[in-house]
């Protein structure tokens, strides 16, 4: 038995075709989607669940229909700014993982009120990740130690954590993806080396406790070897 995940990965999948079910705008989804993910945050902090990250854009989706990209952004302004009081008042860290480069100025300056704001709560750590790609992350991470000059012999495993946007954070135990989508879509590849995964055709406006539950059983019953042997020990 594997217990609680102490960190969980979520990709958000499904607000278009959600929205298309109902006869509604893209958008419509996405804004949907949007109100799915404070409840699920408190919902893994209910149980035990210490990190919680969430695909909500990547490297990738600025190639999207510039009427749509825009739409995230606006969402994403409005979102930051209704996260930044909820999570003050349930104990949870927000933090972002990222680049926030490309957004405006304006948008810049409310993530990272929002974010300082929560820097001192204590619960769990609501992570979202925005512009967000794993090569794109692995390529910084590269950089960075290029610019610190590192020796060959310096490149390690820990090395490369350090420059990642996730740096201090615990591996994912335990990646979601909704939607019924069987792909990594380019999000968190480093962190997920030995993660469980999960696909659920429960599209991400309809996701809830049920699921997050099925989830977290599924989890549970797994036996995790960290490419070793049953009993011994992970990592
Ligand atoms: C897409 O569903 C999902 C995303 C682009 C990421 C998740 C986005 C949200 C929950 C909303 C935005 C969040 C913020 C904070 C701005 P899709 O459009 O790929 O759905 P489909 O596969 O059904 O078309």
């Amino acid at each position: 038995m594997t217990g609680v995940p102490a960190h969980v990965a979520i990709i958000m999948d499904g607000n278009g075709r959600w929205a298309r079910e109902h006869g509604l705008p893209r958008t419509m989804g996405h804004r949907k989607g949007v109100e799915r993910i404070h409840p699920v945050a408190l919902a893994c902090a209910q149980r035990g669940i210490q990190y919680l990250t969430l695909y909500a854009f990547s490297t990738e989706n600025w190639r999207r229909p510039r009427a749509e990209v825009a739409a995230l952004l606006r969402l994403l302004g409005t979102m930051i700014d209704d996260e930044a009081q909820t999570c003050l008042r349930d104990n949870i860290r927000l933090r972002l993982v990222g680049s926030v480069d490309r957004l405006s100025p304006a948008l810049q300056q409310k993530v990272e009120a929002a974010v300082s704001l929560n820097a001192g709560n204590t619960g769990l750590t609501l992570c979202l990740a925005f512009d967000y790609g794993s090569r794109d992350e692995l390529v910084r991470a590269a950089r960075a130690l290029v610019a610190e000059a590192v020796t060959p012999e310096d490149v390690t495993e820990e090395a490369i954590s350090r420059n990642l946007f996730t740096a201090g954070m615990p591996d994912v135990d335990l990646l979601i993806r909704c939607g019924g989508e069987l792909r990594l879509s380019n999000f968190l590849m480093w962190q997920s080396a030995y993660a469980e995964l999960h696909f659920t055709d429960v599209l991400w406006p309809d996701f809830g406790e049920q699921e997050l539950d099925a989830a977290l059983a599924a989890f549970a019953a797994r036996s995790r070897r960290f490419g070793g042997v049953d009993g011994g020990g992970g990592r």
